[in-house]
């Protein structure tokens, strides 16, 4: 029973261990039932009393190291095996990486949010081109050829046929050729006009059209409906304002505006010290509108509104810059 002996073969052995089920095997030689760790203790049984404690200590401590050589090189094989079938180095004490989740643009929350109150009042939702001819953006609304009207709403001409449309209003137009009243759809869409960039204009921005077309619409419900929308959008407590003004294809044509939210109406730089703020236009449709796409106007009557995407928002986020939506700003974009 040479202690030291053994010991170094074992060394010399597990040294050349290449796999697990090598391992397994050295592990039953030495440790196993039949293993030489076992004859050894067998033996020690045999010797006298002194001897036997002598030996039994050394045995035991050759057959912990053992034991533990052993564990070592599995978990250095195992940690070996994993690695070639992945090809990847874990390090499991990395923290976590955290997972980068986008936002909704504010602009498609608010217009969604838009969109979901005027359908549960029974809109349609429809859509129309952005390019549009001069017919839709302007004369079937009434504009007359050179008219003042037009640069109200000016567009950016592409030719002479098409331009980019100013407004959402041309989808009336394409609608109400196509189909015959009731007609009640609202349609959602991104708008260009010839205008600064700063902080309260883009030449790019979202407009929500609305149209109601059926025999015997009047102004009582134009006004309710409208009233509705504000108290959905911003709250019961909201005061909602009607002030006259001029489309040419509403008659008569109203301007939307609602207490400021921001001040409480005690006058802010959003409000300009008014108290209220504007966020939509509004009118009867105008019976020449109703003639150019063929519609009896003695039969059918009905109201429109156009409202802006952008102005809702910031009222909402209480954002005073337009410009900061479409920067692409993660600092910005991530606190919606
Ligand atoms: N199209 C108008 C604008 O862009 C808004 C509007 C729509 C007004 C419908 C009345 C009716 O300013």
């Amino acid at each position: 029973m040479d202690i030291i002996k053994t010991y170094q073969e074992f060394a010399q052995e597990l040294e050349r261990v290449q796999s697990l089920s090598e391992l397994e095997n050295l592990r039953i030689k030495y440790l196993g039932r039949k293993g030489l760790i076992n004859s050894f203790i067998k033996e020690i049984a045999t010797l006298p009393i002194e001897e036997k404690k002598v030996k039994g200590k050394e045995v035991n401590d050759l057959k912990n190291k053992i034991t533990e050589e052993l564990e070592n090189k599995k978990e250095k094989l195992l940690k070996e095996s994993q690695l070639k079938e992945t090809g990847k180095r874990y390090d499991l004490l990395l923290p976590g990486r955290k997972l980068w989740l986008g936002y909704r643009h504010p602009i498609t929350k608010v217009l969604g949010e838009i969109v979901e109150i005027l359908v549960a009042m029974g809109f349609e939702e429809k859509l129309g081109p952005e390019i549009e001819t001069e017919w839709h953006n302007y004369e079937a609304l009434n504009f007359p050829e050179d008219h003042p009207a037009r640069d109200q709403i000016a567009c950016f001409y592409l030719s002479d046929k098409y331009l980019l449309r100013s407004h959402t209003s041309p989808i009336q137009i394409r609608v109400m050729e196509k189909e015959k009243p009731p007609i009640r759809i609202i349609a959602p869409g991104r708008v260009f006009r010839p205008d600064p960039f700063d902080a309260s204009h883009s030449p790019v921005f979202y407009q929500v059209e609305g149209l109601y077309i059926d025999e015997n619409v009047n102004f009582c419900e134009l006004k309710g409906t409208l009233e509705q929308f504000c108290y959905r959008m911003f709250g019961n407590d909201v005061k909602v304002r009607f002030t006259p003004s001029y489309f040419p294809f509403t008659e008569p044509s109203a301007e939307i505006a609602i207490s400021c939210v921001i001040c409480e109406s005690k006058g802010c730089k959003t409000c300009k010290n008014t108290g209220w703020l504007e966020i939509l236009g509004a009118g009867m449709v105008h019976p020449k509108v109703l003639e150019n796409v063929g519609y009896d106007s003695t039969k059918y009557s009905g109201f429109a509104f156009g409202l802006g995407v952008e102005r809702i928002a910031m009222v909402k986020y209480r954002i005073d810059d337009i410009r900061l939506f479409y920067e692409n700003d993660i600092r910005f974009l991530s606190q919606f």
